[in-house]
Formats: C-alpha cells, structure tokens, sequence
C-alpha cells in the first residue's frame, strides 16, 4: 500500500516515550507531523496514505483512558498505523492489547507493534538513562521494518499482540498524586503543563482527583518542589529494585 507520510499521535508527560517514538518516526524514513496527545486535540480524519504511529507510557499494566479518547478524536479511513507501547523496565500487561484495539475501533489497521523502556517516571533510578543508545538503534529499526512492511501489503491485516481480552473487566489503577512543598513557589508552571489541568493556576500548591498521577508535574517544576509522598517512594523503590531488575530490550511484533 502507498504511504506518504506518517503522523505520531503521542502521550508523553515525562518525554520518554516521545523518545522512543520520534526514532521509530526517523526510521519510517517519511516526512511527518506529531499531535502531542498532552493537550486535547481538534477532531480530524486521517487519510489511508498517511501511516499513523501511535506511541503510549505503560501505567499500572494499562493506558491512561483520556490518552484513548484523545487518540480516537483522530479517527482513521482505513490506513495503517503502528502501536508502541514504553513502560519503565517492569512489564506492559494489557497496555499493547489496549492501544491496538482502540486503533482498530478508531479506523485504522494495525500492521505492526512494539514495545520499548524508558526511565521509570515515577523512580527515576529504575531504567535511569533509557531509552539508551541501543533501544534509539532498535526503535529505528522497528520504524524501517514497519514502514517497509506496510508499503510491501494490498491487503493488511492487524498483528496479534498479547494481552489479556478480559482487560476491560479489570480495574484500572489511579496512580500516585504528587503533593507540593514549601519550595514552592506559585509559578504555575506545574498547572499550566498538567496534561488534564489537575493543578489550579490560582493554587498550583495543590492537586485535584482529576490527577492522572503522570509525573509531569515533577518533571516541570523548576523548584523541585512536587514529590511523591516518602512511604510510597520507599515501597514503590523496594518494589521495583525487585520487579524491574533484569533489563529488559524491544519486543516488536511485524
Ligand atoms: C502512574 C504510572 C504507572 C506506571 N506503571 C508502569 C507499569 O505498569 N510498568 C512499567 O514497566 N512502567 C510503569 N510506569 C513507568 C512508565 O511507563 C515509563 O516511565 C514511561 O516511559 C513514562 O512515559 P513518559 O516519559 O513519556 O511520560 C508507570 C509510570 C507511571 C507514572
């Protein structure tokens, strides 16, 4: 099938999974544009000879629901369209399962998958420094392989990725709400950035339920001044330093 160009649909709070995506973006070798999935995007369709590549954080097994509605405002006309998933060295469940879906139910068909690791945005220290030389050298490789694939097919069919069918029934985690501290400094930075506008700008020291528990805040503030709170920090790290110590590399599903 012709491709002309791709465009990354992306939800990356802390910047790893864009990362990961703009490499596998670079080795489709086409030309393309990016909707950052941080900020609600306008309604549009996306052409058949437009490969779409949609790139997601892993959170507890799953993806953040307001990231699939987000995605599925940019509904498909039958086109191709990759799925990536990033986590942080743990494990990616049912999240590939869950991407896949919400693109094939979106329009689109899904010729190929993977799954790379980034940092851990919660633990900074767990898969401190991924995406590393060797995952930006697979992800790569993936888009090339991708895009090659997808270009060699009339008729392409969706790719089998694992996940649990049942993942719908099962209860999606609420993730850790970031508390602020006397550093702060009110600049509303942290409220401004907020992908789903949780912090008030007239009170950026607090945070609201609608906290999708990203990390972005933390990343964003210039003061240091938001954290996660310290018996949660300590039992996420020792959890962590358990289940996310062998290093783990791209599975990719072509
Ligand atoms: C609330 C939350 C839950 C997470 N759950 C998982 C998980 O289930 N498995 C995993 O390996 N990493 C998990 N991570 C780590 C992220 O998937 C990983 O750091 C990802 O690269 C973050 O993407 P970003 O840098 O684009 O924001 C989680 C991070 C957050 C904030």
């Amino acid at each position: 099938m012709e491709i002309k160009q791709y465009v990354l649909a992306v939800f990356s709070p802390t910047g790893g999974t864009l990362k990961v995506a703009r490499a596998i973006c670079k080795g489709t070798g086409l030309a393309g544009t990016e909707v950052d999935l941080c900020n609600e995007p306008e309604p549009r369709e996306i052409g058949a000879d437009t490969l779409l590549i949609a790139a997601m954080p892993v959170y507890e097994n799953r993806i953040r629901e307001v990231a699939l509605r987000r995605l599925s405002r940019l509904q498909g006309k039958n086109g191709p369209a990759v799925a990536v998933v990033v986590y942080g060295n743990r494990d990616y469940g049912d999240a590939m399962l869950e991407l896949s879906d919400t693109l094939q139910e979106s329009g689109y068909t899904v010729g190929a998958a993977g799954a790379f690791v980034a940092e851990h945005s919660i633990i900074r220290s767990v898969a401190a420094g991924r995406p590393d030389a060797v995952d930006l050298k697979q992800a790569e490789e993936f888009g090339a392989q991708a895009a090659a694939k997808i270009k060699a097919q009339d008729a392409l069919q969706n790719v089998a990725v694992p996940g649990d069918p049942d993942y719908k029934n099962k209860k999606r985690g609420t993730g850790v709400k970031p508390l602020t501290d006397e550093n702060c400094i009110s600049c509303g930075i942290c409220a401004q950035e907020c992908p789903v506008k949780a912090i008030p700008l007239e009170q950026p020291n607090t945070t609201t339920d609608a906290c999708i528990g990203c990390m972005r805040c933390i990343s964003v503030c210039p003061e240091h001044a938001r954290k996660i709170p310290a018996p949660i920090e300590k039992k996420l790290t020792a959890y962590l330093q358990e289940k996310a110590a062998k290093v783990r590399r791209a599975e990719t599903i072509l």
